[in-house]
């Protein structure tokens, strides 16, 4: 009996093992690695969703805007990090014309 209660949960560790690693192959996808990477993951989850910026259509220079926008709100990106953030944004994120 207790060696089935072992197997149970062996069980249920590696099929969470399983759906966590998906979850990050996916979450790699829509957030290409790269520099800046660390930085969004950090900060800009603080006040609302990733969704936001997957879901958003912002051209580059948009994206430069919004960078400001959202520092000017409050996000604490390191001054040493925003020309990274801005170039990791605008790589994977810009659409070309609106
Ligand atoms: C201090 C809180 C705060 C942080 C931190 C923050 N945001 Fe925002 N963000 C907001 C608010 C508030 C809005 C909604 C603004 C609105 O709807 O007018 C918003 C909206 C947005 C939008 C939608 C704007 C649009 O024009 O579609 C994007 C994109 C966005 N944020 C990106 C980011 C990114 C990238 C970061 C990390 C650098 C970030 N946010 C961090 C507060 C924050």
């Amino acid at each position: 009996m207790k060696r089935f209660a072992t197997w149970i949960t062996s069980g249920i560790a590696i099929s969470g093992l399983i759906l966590f690693s998906t979850g990050i192959t996916q979450s790699q996808e829509i957030f290409p690695a790269g520099q800046g990477r660390n930085t969004l993951f950090l900060v800009c989850v603080q006040c609302h969703s990733l969704s936001r910026v997957t879901e958003a259509k912002l051209t580059a220079a948009d994206w430069e805007f919004t960078l400001y926008d959202m520092i000017s709100r409050g996000a604490p990106v390191r001054e040493e990090d925003i020309d990274t953030l801005k170039k990791y944004l605008a790589d994977n994120f810009a659409v070309e014309t609106k």
